[in-house]
């Protein structure tokens, strides 16, 4: 990979998952007329990465195309508004960022990054709301999930994009161990108890998976069902946790307990503060440690009342 290429990219993912999402694009077949999907692009540091790989993958040919989904929008006085400024200035390409009203416009930014990609057809970006995202034409073998921290958000994928994806298909849940993701986590656990998917490996806060059949209507509609029952999510969150700690995990130390933060976080904003409080109770009586990153997730709960939910749809509306 071209490490130079990628990193002069402002951008969200670490090295390990750079590395794990160029690999699988540059190794994984592809057969005539299957695509590779990324949802959250941002400036596209992740999206060079795929991008790199598929353009070296001799399977990934004339007809395939890898499709780049983000709204590349936020609200100027919205969450998400600070990212985007400061990664610009650090970039030094705060001159490409457009202002609309109140929204400010970072497409530019990503074509100037992704530009010879674009141009040779092999990346298209694709302006969208994840809620009015609609799919194209073949079937999916890779997929980059980047954008919803929510099974609310993530559900239109399961039930527009998901029935695209062949088997043995890759779907990499970037932000799967992470504090923000309860109802995700339990969302994806729920699909591995459905023989969906299973996980194979992890990166940072990437869980990768792979798709055992593919998903119908159905199933997401099943999925749809069950995850209605909001009560369920605890439990499913406690299930990921056995699951994952019997699988090797990359820096298992920092990330594996991001599911139990994920768990408590959901806890106390449904309003069960009495089981959120026993959650680190539990911990600690199951001779669990913290460090200082976990220590610092916990405070950034803290610090915005263990929601923040508000937060992101001052960039993205609840459709
Ligand atoms: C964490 S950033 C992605 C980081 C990126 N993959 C990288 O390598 O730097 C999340 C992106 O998802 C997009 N996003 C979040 N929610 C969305 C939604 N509901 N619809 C469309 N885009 C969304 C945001 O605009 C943002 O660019």
């Amino acid at each position: 990979m071209n490490t130079e290429e990628c990193e002069k990219i402002p951008g969200m993912i670490e090295g390990t998952e750079r590395e794990m999402l160029f690999a699988l694009a540059r190794s994984l077949p592809f057969s005539a007329g299957e695509n590779a999907v990324e949802f959250g692009c941002f400036f596209g540091r992740s999206t060079n990465c795929i991008a790199q790989g598929l353009a070296a993958n001799p399977s990934f040919t004339g007809g395939s195309r890898f499709y780049a989904y983000d709204s590349f929008r936020c609200r100027k006085n919205g969450g998400f508004a600070p990212y985007v400024l400061s990664f610009s200035q650090q970039g030094d390409v705060l001159g490409l960022l457009r202002k609309e009203g109140d929204m400010l416009d970072f497409l530019p930014v990503f074509e100037h990054y992704l530009g010879s990609y674009i141009a040779s057809g092999l990346v298209v970006p694709t302006r969208a709301e994840l809620a009015d995202s609609q799919p194209f034409a073949g079937d999916i073998a890779l997929m980059h999930i980047d954008s919803p921290k929510y099974y609310d958000e993530l559900k239109v994928l399961t039930f527009r994009f998901f029935p695209r994806l062949r088997q043995g298909s890759i779907v990499i849940f970037q932000d799967f161990f992470f504090h923000w993701s309860a109802t995700l986590i339990a969302a994806v656990m729920a699909m591995a108890d459905r023989n969906l998917i299973r996980f194979r490996a992890s990166a940072a806060s990437s869980l990768l998976t792979e798709v055992l059949r593919r998903p119908s209507l159905e199933d997401a509609a099943e999925l749809e069902l069950q995850l209605t029952n909001r009560k369920c999510v605890p439990t499913l969150i406690d299930k990921a946790i056995a699951l994952c700690s019997a699988m090797e995990l990359n820096q298992r130390e920092l990330y594996l307990p991001r599911l139990t933060l994920a768990k408590l976080q959901y806890l106390w904003e449904s309003g069960d503060h009495a089981a959120a409080t026993a959650e680190i109770a539990n911990y600690f009586n199951s001779g669990k440690k913290l460090n200082q990153v976990i220590v610092n997730d916990f405070m950034e709960m803290l610090s915005h009342g263990f929601s923040a939910r508000k937060l992101y749809e001052q960039d993205h509306e609840a459709k």
